[in-house]
């Protein structure tokens, strides 16, 4: 089991995903960055999870013995981005890209050998300013390469879960019904974070090779947006490739 801090997990793609993790047993550090805006946001989510596996076990909240008994612990705890960041093996970044540089620059200190970072991010024009249907081009590439050109060498980099929608990943009575491409580090540390992945019922992970195709699987989301718009999908679309061998 990993020790995840989700970054802007009080928000809604970082919720979705704390809630997936913590069903699958991970320990899950909601980082905000305020502190007491983090422990309330760990606590909902907490209820969720307690709430969803007592309406699938169909079991009354109220058989407190029950509860105990048969719903298991959603390991969710609530700090400030850099404690949430100094806790966890795995860091996710889940902010908006115009909250980018100053967020990592906020937890940096934390950033120390051996972690990996996830992110999330797609750099959406909305932060310019622009529309939600298309993006900017960081200098850098992406926004995972923005977030690879500021944290110390010995961290790696990885980005996926961007082309999954937060409305999806936060109901957790349904499974979700996509792929999510992941890409950037080492094979091992990818391979971390495709177990991550397939934690999400429903979820297949695909190896999408070096970290410099996140410029390719960030626009897929602004894509998805404009064809929810479109097809009046309210959840969000996802992404399957076929004829992957298995
Ligand atoms: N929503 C989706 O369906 C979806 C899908 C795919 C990818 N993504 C990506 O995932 C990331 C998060 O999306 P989201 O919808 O969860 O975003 P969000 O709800 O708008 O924001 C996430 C968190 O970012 C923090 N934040 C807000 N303003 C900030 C600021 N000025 N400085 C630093 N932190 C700030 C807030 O946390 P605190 O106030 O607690 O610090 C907030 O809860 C984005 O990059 C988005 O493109 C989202």
């Amino acid at each position: 089991m990993k020790k995840i801090a989700i970054i802007g997990g009080t928000g809604g793609q970082g919720s979705g995903l704390a809630l997936r993790w913590a069903r699958a047993g991970h320990e899950i550090f909601i980082g905000s960055r305020e502190k007491n805006k983090a422990c309330t946001s760990a606590d909902n989510l907490k209820t969720i999870c307690i709430d969803t596996a007592c309406s699938l076990l169909e079991i009354e909240k109220t058989d407190v013995e029950a509860v105990k008994e048969k719903v298991p612990e959603a390991k969710i705890s609530g700090f400030d981005n850099l404690e949430a960041t100094k806790r966890a093996d795995i860091v996710v970044i889940s902010v908006p890209y115009s909250h980018l540089i100053p967020t990592i620059a906020s937890i940096k200190e934390g950033l120390t050998e051996g972690k990996i970072i996830v992110s999330v991010v797609v750099p959406l024009s909305t932060a310019v300013g622009g529309k939600a249907t298309t993006i900017i081009s960081p200098w850098e590439g992406s926004a995972a390469e923005v977030i690879q050109s500021l944290v110390p060498e010995n961290v790696q980099v990885i980005s996926a879960f961007q082309n999954v929608s937060a409305d999806r990943l936060s109901n957790l009575e349904k499974d979700v019904d996509c792929d999510i491409i992941v890409c950037g580090g080492s094979k091992d540390a990818r391979k971390i974070i495709m177990e991550l992945a397939k934690d999400i019922p429903g979820a297949r992970a695909i190896d999408g090779g070096p970290l410099q195709n996140a410029r390719l699987i960030e626009p897929i989301t602004a894509l998805l947006i404009g064809m929810n718009i479109r097809y009046k999908v309210k959840e969000g679309m996802g992404i399957r490739f076929t004829y992957l061998p298995e």
